[in-house]
C-alpha cells in the first residue's frame, strides 16, 4: 500500500502484524531505501524512525496501519540520523511511547537526547508486547557503533537486523527469498560501513542461534528463509580467512 504517492512511501506486512514502512530515495547515487519496521500488538512498536525529515511520512504510514498515538516503544539498532532522528517527534505523537534500546545506547546517547528516559535492555532481556515478546541482542560494532544492538521478535521468528544485508538501490519488493548477501556485499565493497571488530564472527553466531525466519532489513527488501544459514554466509564473506 502506497501511503505518499509524492515519495513514493509505502507500508506491507512482512510477517503476521510485522509491517515494513519503506521511502525511496532516487537522489543519493545509485538510488537507496530507509525502512522502518512497526509491530502491532498491545504495546506497538516501532523499530527504527526513520530521518528526521522524513517524520512526516514516517508518521503518515503508522497513521494508515493504526493511530499513532498508540505507540509505546521506538526502537532502535543504534545512534545515527536515519536510525532514531526522529525520535523525539514520534515521542511528542505518541504520549506512552519511550525510547527502547540497549545499555550503552542509553548510557551514552539516548538517556541525554530523547525526550524520555529510555528503557535499557540488557543483552539477551526480553520485553512483552502483549501477545509477542523482543529480545534485545547487544551487537557492538557489527557492522558499526559500540552500542548497536538488535532485537528479535519471537512470535513470527524476525530479527529486526538494522545494517546488516543493507542492499543498494530505491524499489525493491517489500519481502523477498532472492539474493540479498550478494547485492549487500557488493554495496559493502565500494562502501565499507563495517567496523570489521574482532567479535563480529561470534556476534553473527549469536544472531544466528535465534534461527530467524525473517531477517527485516533497513535498506532494501525484508528477506524469508533459513536466517540462520545467511548470518553464517555473511560471517564467512566478512572473515574469508577463517571460513570452515
Ligand atoms: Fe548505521
Ligand atoms: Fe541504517
Amino acid at each position: 500500500m502506497i501511503t505518499n504517492p509524492q515519495s513514493g512511501t509505502r507500508v506491507d506486512e512482512v510477517a503476521p502484524e510485522v509491517y515494513r514502512i519503506s521511502t525511496p530515495v532516487s537522489a543519493l547515487p545509485g538510488g537507496f531505501s530507509f525502512n522502518q519496521y512497526l509491530v502491532v500488538d498491545e504495546q506497538p512498536l516501532l523499530f527504527h524512525t526513520g530521518l528526521r525529515r522524513m517524520f512526516p511520512l514516517v508518521r503518515e504510514a503508522i497513521a494508515a496501519v493504526m493511530p499513532v498515538e498508540r505507540l509505546r516503544w521506538v526502537a532502535f539498532s543504534h545512534v545515527e540520523a536515519d536510525e532514531c532522528g526522529s525520535l523525539n517527534e514520534l515521542l511528542a505523537a505518541a504520549p506512552q511511547a519511550q525510547p527502547l534500546c540497549g545499555r550503552v545506547a542509553a548510557m551514552v546517547s539516548v538517556d541525554d537526547l530523547a525526550d524520555r528516559p529510555a528503557r535499557a535492555l540488557a543483552d539477551g532481556e526480553a520485553v512483552s508486547l502483549g501477545r509477542s515478546a523482543v529480545r534485545w541482542l547487544d551487537a557492538p560494532h557489527l557492522p558499526h557503533a559500540w552500542e548497536c544492538g538488535y532485537l528479535f521478535e519471537e512470535r513470527t521468528g524476525t530479527l529486526f537486523c538494522g545494517d546488516l544485508f543493507t542492499q543498494p538501490g530505491a524499489e525493491h519488493p517489500p519481502v523477498t527469498t532472492g539474493d540479498v548477501l550478494g547485492p549487500s556485499e557488493a554495496m559493502r565493497r565500494g562502501l565499507d560501513y563495517f567496523s570489521h571488530a574482532a567479535g563480529s564472527r561470534s556476534l553473527l553466531e549469536k544472531l544466528a542461534a535465534t534461527r530467524p525466519r525473517t531477517l527485516a532489513c533497513m535498506h532494501g527488501s525484508a528477506w524469508t528463509g533459513d536466517g540462520r544459514g545467511l548470518l553464517l554466509e555473511l560471517a564467512d564473506a566478512l572473515s574469508p580467512a577463517a571460513a570452515s
